[in-house]
């Protein structure tokens, strides 16, 4: 049995590469993948997420919902950055049978593993942070009995991509990502900025789709919403898929080429800056340091895992 890692995902098309990855990696194991509203409604997240569990045939994996709302609900317009169903506007022949969904809460979930299994597990929460937020709520043990976590979100530049300095997934829930920053421990953060400089380039893009599997074709399909539709080819220099990374940083060590421990928390007042990472990068405060925020990671490192997972 390898690494125990829970999925805390609101599948979009690079959650779904994030979780191809963790599924076909010999050396992890995934007890659950919990669902949260984010780039889709948690219902529409939970669909996609069975329909990839489905083409990596393993729906034997749990899928638990849970929160469909952010702490502070608001009522911003979704941004529909992964298409209007949050898997590239695809068309399926088939419909996804979501009676297969664990009866249990995520959150609920969440707690019961992480006691099952106390410092082993590793948490890869890769869209808003409101399930982990309300566990840590919870239980108040939650966050010391989680091995490591891999968090996917915030920034550290300030450059945002909602809004003028809001990372999506953290600037949808300023408050659970708050409350997770100060409650969880083994704390790494793959911001913004550095998936932005990883882009991973065409030519590997195209090696993946060579594979010709099942599951390369079911990304090439996700990922023409992007690549096609969207003119990302001829625009940029390569494909982002920023969940992917997290979970490359989360399985291989190795592929973590800059990093620091920092302590780092969320601004919640700013009438501009609400949801975006501040970062004590000169340890001016006082404080502990809370976070290992990556700052490079190796792109090739990206590609071969990912290759291998398509294959
Ligand atoms: C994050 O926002 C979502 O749209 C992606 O799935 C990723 O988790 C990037 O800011
Ligand atoms: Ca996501």
């Amino acid at each position: 049995m390898g690494r125990k890692l829970i999925l805390d995902v609101d599948t979009g098309i690079d959650d779904a590469a994030a979780i191809i990855l963790a599924l076909s990696h010999p050396d992890v194991e995934v007890l659950g993948v919990t669902c949260v509203s984010g780039n889709v409604h948690v219902d529409k997240v939970i669909e996609n997420t069975l329909r990839v569990l489905k083409v990596c045939d393993r729906l034997n994996v749990p899928v638990f919902r849970g929160a469909d709302s952010p702490i502070i609900p608001h009522n911003r317009e979704p941004a529909f950055f992964h298409g209007n169903d949050g898997l590239g506007e695809t068309d399926w022949d088939e419909e996804i049978d979501t009676s297969v969904v664990q009866s249990e809460h995520a959150v609920n979930a969440l707690i019961r593993l992480v006691n099952m299994f106390p410092g082993e597990i590793t948490l890869v929460p890769v869209g808003p942070l409101t399930n982990i937020a309300l566990a840590l709520k919870i239980d108040p043990e939650f966050g010391k009995k989680v091995k490591n976590v891999y968090i996917m979100g915030g920034n550290y530049k300030g450059i945002g991509n909602v809004t003028m300095n809001g990372e999506f997934n953290f600037h949808s829930d300023p408050e659970a990502a708050f409350i997770s920053l100060h409650g969880l421990s083994n704390i790494n953060i793959i911001p913004w900025e550095t998936c932005m400089d990883a882009e991973i380039p065409w030519a590997s893009y195209d090696k993946w789709m060579s594979a010709d599997t099942q599951k390369s074709k079911f990304v090439e399909r996700i990922t023409n919403y992007w690549v096609v539709k969207r003119d990302f080819r001829n625009t940029r220099a390569g494909i982002r898929l920023c969940d992917l990374k997290a979970m490359v940083a989360c399985i291989d060590e190795t592929a973590i080429l800059e990093k620091k421990k920092v302590y780092a928390t969320i601004e919640l007042c700013g009438a501009v800056t609400r949801g975006q990472m501040a970062v004590d990068w000169r340890a001016h405060s006082t404080e502990t340091p809370n976070v290992t925020v990556v700052t490079k990671l190796c792109t090739e490192a990206v590609a071969l895992l990912f290759a291998d997972a398509l294959s």
